[in-house]
């Protein structure tokens, strides 16, 4: 395996574009966090090709789009966003200056050659699995040959992407992703995932732990593990033997400085008995589940190829909270998948009252092409979904605001991660990803304090220091 290039050299270096000033770079992402993590290792690319960072179009000589594909409205966003891009090219060129644009993530990966058919104005298309060949690919770009890449050569991206420099890892704050498994290949029949990400790929266990050591150096506290489907990984150790993600888990958490780690997003079918262990044994480990679910009724289940019921789903998440009792969940819930009946969708609310969520995403099926869903002649009826949909949230909000209200009064461990709204204030997250802001000084960015929660808005906590001698550590739970 090729060593990974380093990019510190990159700061200091600027390409300097035809106008004689600096090249700067503007990244547009849309969609999940692994789109958040894979723009900012294409950013680590581009700085060590000398580019800087653009806060806007307008004054960007690159614009990339790091495009989301799961649903219809997230493509549909990309197409009319190009062709607003495409007037501030013309309208730059008109001034003398050549802007780029290209499209990358899974809508360049499943309609690659329609961008560049519609809208002439995209200058490279880029897939998840290739970005790593972004640098050869904009000075072909810069020549015209709007260059197309969407292969699957997975293990060659981790291998040769750039590791970010100390300075760019604490600009990017002391929460970081980190991407530990791509790829699914479970195949439910809504989703697009397996056709724009490929098969399941899990880095090797050395691989993340020097990742996560380089973070932890650099000042960040909290690491979220990324995968499409991250309880399926079953990375390789140095010895040759499958970690699973409760082995890498509790290899991450000795490393120094990491105080939370979190992993998102699992399925319940690979929920095994060392990841629900380490719930248990793995103080790093945060109490705060997202297990999605999709549907609470079997038959439904079964349509989607989720491959268990809802029984199943209810007896790992009993598990789950024997292990650690105070842990909160969340999910994920479509409505309206082809089929879905009246009954099916009240079993969905039933399993919701059942389970009790702190949080939730809930969205109406929204039909992909190529997927088996797609194709099926029981398609539901807009308005029952946009009924269902309101139904369901309604439930999840009032379990939301309940959750929310029942922390008041308590202590809880926040990360304090950035600067309040206001002057004399901070902000940062309890241990269930509540945002909190209280008064303090911008010193404690970093630091876990201990927190009393005073009230619960509808978006977020607000909270007051208490005994500031006592640490995360000293700190009961
Ligand atoms: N329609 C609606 N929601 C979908 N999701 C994935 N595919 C679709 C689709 N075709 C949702 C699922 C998944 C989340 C990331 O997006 O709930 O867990
Ligand atoms: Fe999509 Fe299902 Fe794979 Fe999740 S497990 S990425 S929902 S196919």
């Amino acid at each position: 395996m090729r060593e990974s290039l380093e990019l510190i050299r990159g700061e200091e270096q600027t390409e300097v574009s035809p106008g004689n000033k600096p090249r700067r770079a503007f990244i547009k992402s849309y969609g999940c966090q692994m789109n958040v993590y894979d723009s900012e290792r294409m950013g680590d690319l581009l700085a060590l090709e000398g580019y800087g960072v653009a806060e806007s179009a307008e004054t960007a000589d690159l614009v990339l789009l790091n495009t989301c594909h799961i649903r219809e409205r997230a493509s549909e966003k990309v197409f009319s966003e190009l062709g607003r891009l495409r007037t501030l090219k013309e309208r730059r060129r008109v001034q003398g200056h050549e802007m780029l644009i290209g499209v990358a993530g899974c809508v360049a990966q499943a309609e690659g050659r329609e961008i560049m058919r519609r809208q002439g104005a995209v200058d490279l298309v880029v897939g998840p699995q290739s970005y790593h060949r972004l640098p050869a690919m904009l000075r072909q770009a810069r020549q015209n040959a709007r260059p197309i890449d969407t292969e699957f050569p997975i293990e060659d991206k981790f291998a040769e992407l750039p590791v970010a420099s100390p300075q760019r890892i604490r600009q990017r704050g002391v929460s970081a992703f980190v991407t530990v498994q791509e790829g699914c290949d479970k195949f439910c029949t809504f989703c697009v995932v397996p056709y724009t990400r490929g098969a399941e790929f899990s880095r090797p266990v050395g691989q993340v732990v020097a990742d996560v050591e380089r973070l932890a150096r650099a000042g960040v506290r909290e690491v979220t593990l990324l995968g499409q489907n991250v309880n399926a990984y079953h990375g390789e150790d140095a010895r040759g033997r499958t970690c699973s993600l409760g082995c890498l888990i509790e290899r991450l958490a000795e490393i120094p400085g990491i105080a939370r780690l979190r992993y998102t997003t699992s399925h319940p079918a690979d929920m095994n008995d060392e990841l629900i262990a380490a719930h248990r044994d793995v103080r790093a480990l945060m109490p705060y589940l997202h297990l999605p679910i999709q549907s609470g009724s079997d038959p439904v289940l079964a349509a989607m190829n989720r491959k268990h019921g809802a029984a199943h789903y209810v007896d790992v998440i009993r598990r789950v909270r024997a292990a650690r009792p105070d842990i909160a969940l969340s999910s994920d819930f479509i409505v309206g998948f082809p089929g879905e009946s009246e009954a099916d969708f009240e079993a969905t609310l039933a399993l919701v009252r059942a389970v009790g969520y702190a949080g939730a995403f809930s969205f109406k099926y929204s039909r992909r092409p190529g997927t088996p869903g797609a194709d099926r002649p029981d398609q539901i009826d807009e308005i029952v979904k946009e009924e269902r949909l309101a139904r369901l949230q309604g439930v999840l909000d009032e379990q939301r605001q309940a959750f929310n209200a029942a922390t008041v009064g308590r202590i809880a461990h926040v990360l304090i991660d950035k600067r309040g709204r206001h002057p004399g204030q901070i902000a940062g997250r309890t241990p269930y990803l509540q945002a909190i802001h209280l008064d303090g000084p911008e010193e404690l960015i970093g630091k876990i304090v201990p927190v009393e929660i005073v009230a619960a808005g509808p978006n977020s906590l607000s909270g007051r220091r208490v005994d500031q001698r006592l640490s995360a550590e000293e700190c009961p739970t």
